[in-house]
């Protein structure tokens, strides 16, 4: 499964890799002309004139027509603007670059070596799935119609450093069963290192491979870190409106795809569809995340080319903008960037107003009015105080948010907690014993249909 040495090194040894290599570093070089030229025009024609690459191009043509790489500069970066392939073309390499014999720099450019990463490409999943459904007589969607989702989440094989951190994981966890009972969707909990390269953020890639490959029968898989709560328990993904697309994130098409903002969208809660194009897309994606020169160089690379891009080691949801940016005519088709509802919600701008939003509105909204899912990005809670934000104040927060969660579910019971802050619960005015159904039955909770439809007496408002 693992790139075996031999098989990297007769790759690498390719006249055509070889030929690569030589264009990648005359294309680094060319970037870092383009940098420094930049640098040197801002100060010329003054900083408030640039915002985009593109301006940045366009005032360059402008300016410096006799600029030494000129040509090549801009070529290379049109031709990374227009048609987004990262990789320029072999036969467009003078013969000084016949100077550059030096190693492999990143491997995790030559898309020859892609499919090394998460394991033996695989080329037919649609056929293989197809007949799956064939002899199996299974279907992709629920007894109820709908597609069927199996939500993945996962947390880190040892105790956390701080304790308070188990307890959080813990919480989060009951909070995602509480939404995947009431909604029909499966759930899958990964406590397990499947690949000791690809680690932290990278975890979910050779997951999320695995577990396509061993469920056809899922259409989608929904990946949710274990830092991201649901705060409406009622509701529910508009999957109609997803029908033609194989991966969907929270994030905003124009920051992305213009703005090449580094959190234009966010990986932290995304749906991707079990077939093929997810496979090749993992695939492209993975490249990145191994341990060590190809992360460190690819965090390099994603900090030139996206904006607002602090200095780090490769990540998953960088990857993946510059994926969307690079190959654009690949990915970009299929990908949904959904800002109708807060499939992904940044705390910080949501959780002070829990209490205002109570008084206002009800569940089922998803959006600012009651957030369907909120993330606490930048949280370490498992870790001490190694996040962006003290431990106090992500601990108090996500409490807040899991309460806020909690009392949709307690109030179907006919229980409240006291307040957002407080572990300790209430009787709401009717007691549970009160609500009965038309043939004398304590009304049955927990079964979805029930909560959902119009004519009893419980429902998660
Ligand atoms: C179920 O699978 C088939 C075949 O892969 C696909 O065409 C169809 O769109 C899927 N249904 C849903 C609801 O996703």
């Amino acid at each position: 499964m693992k790139p075996t040495g031999r098989s990297v090194g007769s790759i690498l040894s390719s006249p055509r890799v070889r030929r690569v290599q030589r264009t990648l570093h005359n294309f680094q070089v060319t970037i870092i002309c383009m940098f420094v030229t930049v640098l040197v025009l801002r100060g010329l024609v003054g900083g408030g004139r640039f915002g985009t690459p593109g301006q940045d191009l366009e005032e360059l043509r402008n300016h410096l027509p006799s600029m030494a790489h000129r040509d090549r500069a801009s070529r290379s970066m049109m031709e990374y603007q227009a048609d987004g392939e990262e990789v320029p073309d072999p036969s467009s390499v003078g013969p000084e670059t016949e100077l550059d014999q030096g190693p492999v720099r990143s491997r995790y450019f030559d898309p020859k070596l892609q499919h090394h990463f998460l394991g033996e490409q695989i080329v037919d999943w649609d056929d293989q799935r197809a007949a799956f459904f064939k002899k199996q007589k299974k279907s992709n969607l629920t007894a109820n119609g709908k597609p069927r989702i199996l939500l993945v989440s996962g947390s880190q094989p040892k105790p956390c450093d701080n304790p308070m951190g188990d307890y959080l994981i813990l919480k989060n966890l009951k909070n995602k069963v509480d939404y995947c009972r009431l909604h029909d969707i499966e759930i899958f909990y990964n406590m397990a290192h499947l690949d000791k390269e690809m680690s932290g953020f990278w975890a979910k890639l050779p997951l999320l491979r695995m577990l396509l490959l061993s469920h056809p029968e899922v259409e989608w898989i929904w990946w949710m870190d274990s830092d991201a709560f649901f705060t409406d328990m009622k509701f529910e993904l508009p999957m109609e409106k997803y029908e033609n697309y194989n991966m969907v994130l929270h994030g905003w098409y124009d920051m992305v795809y213009q703005s090449r903002s580094w959190v234009g969208l966010n990986t932290g809660s995304f749906l991707i569809r079990n077939c093929q194009w997810s496979l090749d897309i993992l695939d492209a994606w993975a490249p990145y995340g191994p341990l060590g020169k190809a992360r460190t160089e690819g965090g390099k690379l994603l900090t030139k080319y996206l904006d607002g891009r602090p200095e780090f080691e490769a990540d998953d949801q960088s990857a993946l903008i510059y994926l969307l940016l690079s190959q654009k005519e690949k990915w970009a088709e299929k990908t949904y960037l959904e800002s109708s509802y807060f499939l992904h919600g940044y705390w910080v701008i949501l959780v002070e107003s829990f209490e205002k939003l109570m008084e206002k509105y009800h569940p089922g909204l998803g959006d600012e009015r009651w957030p369907f899912v909120t993330h606490f990005v930048g949280c370490k809670p498992c870790h001490g105080n190694a996040g962006d934000y003290t431990a106090e104040r992500c601990t108090k927060q996500m409490e807040r948010a899991f309460n806020f969660a909690d009392n949709q579910i307690l109030k179907t019971y006919g229980y409240v907690h006291h307040d957002l802050e407080s572990h300790s619960v209430k009787k709401v005015v009717e007691s549970a014993s009160n609500w009965r159904n038309p043939s004398g039955l304590i009304n049955p909770v927990d079964q979805p249909r029930l909560l959902r439809g119009r004519h009893h007496l419980i429902t998660l408002d």
